[in-house]
Order: C-alpha cells, then sequence, then structure tokens
C-alpha cells in the first residue's frame, strides 16, 4: 500500500484548518503528499504558507490554462516555492505543454485532462463533441508528446490511459460514500488502485468532519 500516493486537497483558505489535516494525516499507513490548488495558493498567507512546508510532498494545483509565453512565465514565477507537482491544462494545447515541460526542470509536470466534474452532457454543452472517454484517451496521447511526467484524468478512464501514456497517473474524483458533491465521474480508492491508479487525490472525504477519523476509515477500506 505504501508505494502507492494519496494527494490530500487542501481546500481551504484558513491556515490552522491546512495545520490541523497535515498534523492528522501523516505518520499513517499511507504515502501522504499535500494539494494546494486555486483557493489556498490565492488567499492572502496560503502561498507564504506553502514556501515554509518542509519535507512534504508539494502538489500545486495551479491548474494553468494559458499561451505558452504565460505559462511558461507562470512556472518561473512558483519555482521559488520548491513544489514536486504542477498542473497545466492539456487543453492549453502542445506547444504549451511543451513549452512548460522545458522550464518545468525538476518539477514534475502534470497534465489535467477533462475535469471529473464534467460528464459527457456537460462536454457537449460546452462544445466537445468526443466523448469523455475518447477525449481523455486523445489527451493521454498528447501527454505523450508533450513528455509530461503524470496524468491527471476521473479513475474511470486509467485502464485507456495506460494504453497511450506509460508514466504517473492521478485520479481525482475520488468517493467512499454515494455523496459525490460536484463530482460526476467517480470511483473508491480502491476501484481506482485497481483500475491501475498511481496516485489519487482526496479532498473532501479526508479533510470535512472527524480528519483522523476520516483518515483511518481510508486505511481500512484499503486493506478490506
Ligand atoms: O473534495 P474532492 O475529493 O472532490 O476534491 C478533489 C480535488 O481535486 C479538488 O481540489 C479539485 O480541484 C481537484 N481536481 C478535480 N478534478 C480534476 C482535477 C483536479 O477534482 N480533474
Amino acid at each position: 500500500m505504501k508505494k502507492n500516493k494519496i494527494f490530500v486537497a487542501c481546500d481551504s483558505t484558513n491556515i490552522s484548518k491546512i495545520k490541523k489535516i497535515i498534523k492528522y494525516t501523516t505518520h499513517t499507513k499511507i504515502n501522504i503528499g499535500y494539494k494546494f490548488g486555486l483557493e489556498f495558493l490565492n488567499s492572502k498567507n496560503g502561498r507564504n504558507f506553502v514556501s515554509k512546508l518542509k519535507k512534504r510532498i508539494i502538489f500545486a494545483d495551479l491548474k494553468l490554462h494559458d499561451i505558452p509565453n504565460t505559462c511558461v512565465s507562470a512556472i518561473k514565477a512558483i519555482k521559488d516555492l520548491k513544489v514536486n507537482y504542477l498542473t497545466i491544462h492539456i487543453s492549453s494545447g502542445l506547444q504549451a505543454l511543451k513549452a512548460a515541460k522545458k522550464i518545468s526542470g525538476s518539477i514534475r509536470l502534470v497534465g489535467v485532462s477533462v475535469l471529473t466534474s464534467l460528464d459527457n452532457k456537460e462536454l457537449k454543452e460546452i462544445g466537445f463533441n468526443k466523448d469523455v472517454k475518447k477525449l481523455v484517451l486523445h489527451q493521454a496521447r498528447l501527454a505523450k508528446k508533450a513528455r509530461l511526467d503524470a496524468f491527471v484524468c476521473s479513475a474511470q478512464e486509467v485502464k485507456i490511459v495506460k494504453k497511450a501514456f506509460k508514466n504517473e497517473i492521478i485520479t481525482p474524483g475520488i468517493r467512499l460514500d454515494t455523496k459525490n458533491n460536484d463530482q460526476k465521474r467517480v470511483l473508491t480508492p480502491k476501484q481506482a488502485f485497481k483500475n491501475g491508479a498511481h496516485s489519487l487525490v482526496i479532498g473532501r472525504n479526508i479533510t470535512k468532519g472527524n480528519i483522523k477519523r476520516n483518515i483511518q476509515k481510508l486505511i481500512d477500506h484499503l486493506n478490506q
């Protein structure tokens, strides 16, 4: 179990809450990393907090989605944070992905495919005609072309993605219960690992309510 990673999505603007999340999720039997996204990194003290965080796997979920020049400049601007992972939307285009990869150095550059909050109906709504699985596979091929280090998709697409993309596969949209919130393409942690995901992103199922109890529930689920 230790070889697989779980990134805890630290989605809050409250520093004490984030400290609590880190305190209750370390030294467990799971290999844990911390994902800081738009909410925390844009908060007043968020960036500063991350800059001081030592000896943790840090995942900056910036979800860059811009022209090549801006993506490159944003990566340069975040380099002082010494993060381990950084996300960019595959739909930024192949040129942006290649340029970002060229500048990212030791940061693992993660391509984000179709968000796990979208289903076929919503994809159509925003003008995509391919179904989710086909689009994700298409984007996995682009990620391979751009030599990205990791790829984000839902756990439902991992088996297909593995045929095209051989590096790390990271899956959000993970649920231990039937409460999906805003997520559409979900699976349980066990199903995700069984399908071949290397790392999972879990937010609310860990961070909402009793964190200690949630972590124990997750360990029990993975050991079942
Ligand atoms: O609370 P929950 O487990 O749904 O949180 C999922 C986390 O993963 C959020 O921080 C969200 O921004 C992120 N994410 C996602 N779907 C993607 C990429 C990232 O849910 N495709």
